[in-house]
C-alpha cells in the first residue's frame, strides 16, 4: 500500500494485548462508531493474533466482541510495522518499555506519514525520537506525541491551566505539582512500568550523553527567582500531605513544552487551520504564564512514603550492574513491596484507586514587581487535577481523548513533527474532553502570602 493509498481505519491500537493495552482497547469500544465520534474503525495490532483475540473478549466485557480486525505486528519485523502504518490514520503505541520496542513503531509511522501517539513515561526515548525523526516526521507530515497517557499528560493539561488562573498582572514564579494516589486497598502498578522505570535509570547517562550532543532549548522568561533546590522531603501545610520529591517524566516533558512555547510564542500553527482556530490558538497561548515547575509525590503520613524511599534507593544502588538489575526485575513486589506485581493490580485494586494532582503556585501579584527589588512571591494559586486510578483508567481515557482530538481536528494541528503532548493539544478542546471524562480540573484558591 503507498503512502497516498486511503487509509482503513481511524484508528490502530498495537500492543493491544499488553495490561494497558487490553484498557486502551476497552475505552476505545466506548467510542467506537458512537454518535458524533470520529472513530468509525478501529484494528488491534500485536504479535499473536490469540492474545489479541482474548484482549479484545475482555475489553468488550465477556459479551461476543465486536468484529474488529486483529492485525498481526512484530517491532522486530519493520514490514508488519509499515503495513499498519500505511493502513491507518494513527497508531496508538501501547508497547513498552518504549526504549526497547519504540523506535521501530516511530520509524515506520514517519516514514508512512502515519500519526503516532504513545503512552511512554520513558524520557530518553521521547527526546532520541524527536532528535532522530523531527525533521522526517514535519516533511512527511506525520505528527508523534508520546507521553499521552498519565505520563504526562495531567501534568501538562494541569500547569497550563493552572498558569491560566494567574490573570495580568500576576504571574506565577515556580508550580509545584504534589501527586497524591489514593484507594482503600493496594496501589498496584503492572511490571511494564517498572520495567521501563528500572532500565530508564539504569541508562540515566545516555540521556545525559543525548542531551549534550543536541543543541540547547530556549528557555522561558520567568518573572522572580530561579529555582531553588528544595528540600527532598517536606510537608506541604496546604495540602495536608508530605511530599517526596518525584524524579518524574512529568517535569521533563513541561521543560520542553515550555521550551517549544518559548521558540514558538504563538505555539504551533495547524496544518489547515481556519481563522477561528488561529485565533483561539493564539489567544490561548497568550494566557499562558511559564514557571518553574517540579514535581513530589504526596502521602498523608510520612510513613505512607516509606515505600516510595525504599523503592528508590533500591533502584539507585542495584540498577547499575547487571546483577542488580536482575535481581531487581525479577523480584519487582519484594523490592517495590508489593506496589508493583508481574500479574499486574487486580479489577479491584484498579476500580478502588484514585489520583489528585495538586498544583501549588508561587509568584507575584504583579509581575513587575519580581524586577523592582521585591524578589519574594506575595501569591499562592492551588489549582488541582483529579481522575481515576492511573495506569489502567486514566491512562486510557487520556490517551484515547487524545486520539479522538487528533481525528476530529487534524487541521487545527501541526502538519508534522516530533512535540510533546502540551505543545500540541494545549489549545484544543482536550481538557473538556477530559473533563467529560472522569478528569477534572479545579481551581482551588487564591491566597496572599507573607513576602
Ligand atoms: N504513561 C503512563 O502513565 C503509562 C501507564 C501505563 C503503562 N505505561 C507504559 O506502557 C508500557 C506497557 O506497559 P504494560 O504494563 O501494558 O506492559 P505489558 O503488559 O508487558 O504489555 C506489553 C505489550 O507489548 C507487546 N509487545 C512486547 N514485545 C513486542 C514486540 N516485539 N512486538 C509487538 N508487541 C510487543 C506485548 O505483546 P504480547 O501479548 O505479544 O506479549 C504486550 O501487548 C510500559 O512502557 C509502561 O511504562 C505508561
Amino acid at each position: 500500500m503507498s503512502q497516498n493509498s486511503p487509509k482503513i481505519y481511524d484508528a490502530v491500537i498495537l500492543g493491544a494485548s499488553g495490561f494497558t493495552g487490553k484498557y486502551v482497547v476497552r475505552e476505545a469500544l466506548k467510542f467506537l462508531n458512537a454518535p458524533n465520534s470520529p472513530l468509525k474503525s478501529l484494528a488491534l495490532a500485536g504479535r499473536s493474533p490469540a492474545r489479541l483475540a482474548e484482549a479484545l473478549k475482555w475489553a468488550a466485557g465477556g459479551d461476543s466482541p465486536p468484529n474488529i480486525p486483529l492485525l498481526t505486528a512484530d517491532t522486530t519485523d519493520p514490514n508488519s510495522l509499515s503495513r499498519i502504518a500505511a493502513q491507518a490514520k494513527i497508531i496508538l503505541n501501547c508497547v513498552g518499555p518504549f526504549r526497547l520496542y519504540g523506535q521501530p513503531v516511530v520509524s515506520a509511522c514517519v516514514d508512512a506519514g502515519c500519526d503516532y501517539l504513545d503512552i511512554s513515561g520513558e524520557p530518553e526515548f521521547m527526546e532520541r525520537m524527536e532528535a532522530l525523526y523531527h525533521e522526517e516526521a514535519v516533511e512527511k507530515g506525520a505528527l508523534v506525541v508520546s507521553a499521552c497517557g498519565f505520563d504526562s499528560v495531567p501534568a501538562e493539561i494541569g500547569l497550563l491551566f493552572h498558569s491560566r488562573q494567574w490573570a495580568g498582572p500576576a504571574a506565577p514564579n515556580r508550580v509545584e505539582a504534589c501527586l497524591s494516589l489514593e484507594s482503600d486497598k493496594k496501589v498496584v502498578l503492572n511490571f511494564g512500568t517498572y520495567e521501563s522505570a528500572v532500565l530508564g535509570v539504569a541508562n540515566a547517562d545516555k540521556l545525559v550523553e543525548l542531551r549534550r550532543s543536541r543543541p540547547k532549548r530556549a528557555r522561558p522568561t520567568i518573572p522572580g527567582p530561579t529555582h531553588a533546590k528544595g528540600s527532598l522531603i517536606e510537608h506541604q501545610k496546604q495540602l495536608g500531605l508530605w511530599a517526596l520529591k518525584l524524579p518524574s517524566a512529568d517535569s521533563v516533558v513541561v521543560r520542553r513544552t515550555l521550551a517549544t512555547l518559548t521558540e514558538n510564542p504563538h505555539g504551533l500553527p495547524g496544518a489547515n487551520e481556519t481563522a477561528n482556530d488561529l485565533k483561539k490558538r493564539e489567544a490561548f497561548w497568550s494566557s499562558v504564564k511559564p514557571a518553574h515547575f517540579g514535581v513530589k509525590l504526596g502521602s498523608k503520613s510520612l510513613f505512607g512514603l516509606f515505600p516510595y524511599i525504599m523503592l528508590g534507593i533500591f533502584i539507585g544502588l542495584l540498577c547499575r550492574v547487571a546483577l542488580g538489575r536482575w535481581l531487581l526485575l525479577k523480584f519487582p513486589s519484594f523490592f517495590s513491596l508489593g506496589g508493583f506485581k508481574k500479574e499486574g493490580p487486580s479489577k479491584e485494586e484498579v476500580e478502588s484507586a484514585t489520583f489528585k494532582m495538586w498544583f501549588v503556585g508561587h509568584g507575584f501579584s504583579d509581575a513587575s514587581l519580581a524586577s523592582k527589588g521585591n524578589k519574594k512571591p506575595d501569591t499562592e494559586v492551588i489549582t488541582r487535577v483529579a481522575g481515576p486510578e492511573v495506569g489502567y483508567l486514566a491512562t486510557p481515557i487520556i490517551l484515547i481523548q487524545c486520539a479522538l482530538v487528533v481525528l476530529s481536528n487534524r487541521g487545527s494541528l501541526p502538519r508534522g513533527g516530533v512535540f510533546t503532548p502540551g505543545i500540541v493539544f494545549g489549545p484544543t478542546d482536550l481538557q473538556e474532553r477530559l473533563q467529560e471524562n472522569g478528569i477534572s480540573f479545579d481551581f482551588i484558591s487564591k491566597n496572599s502570602i507573607s513576602a
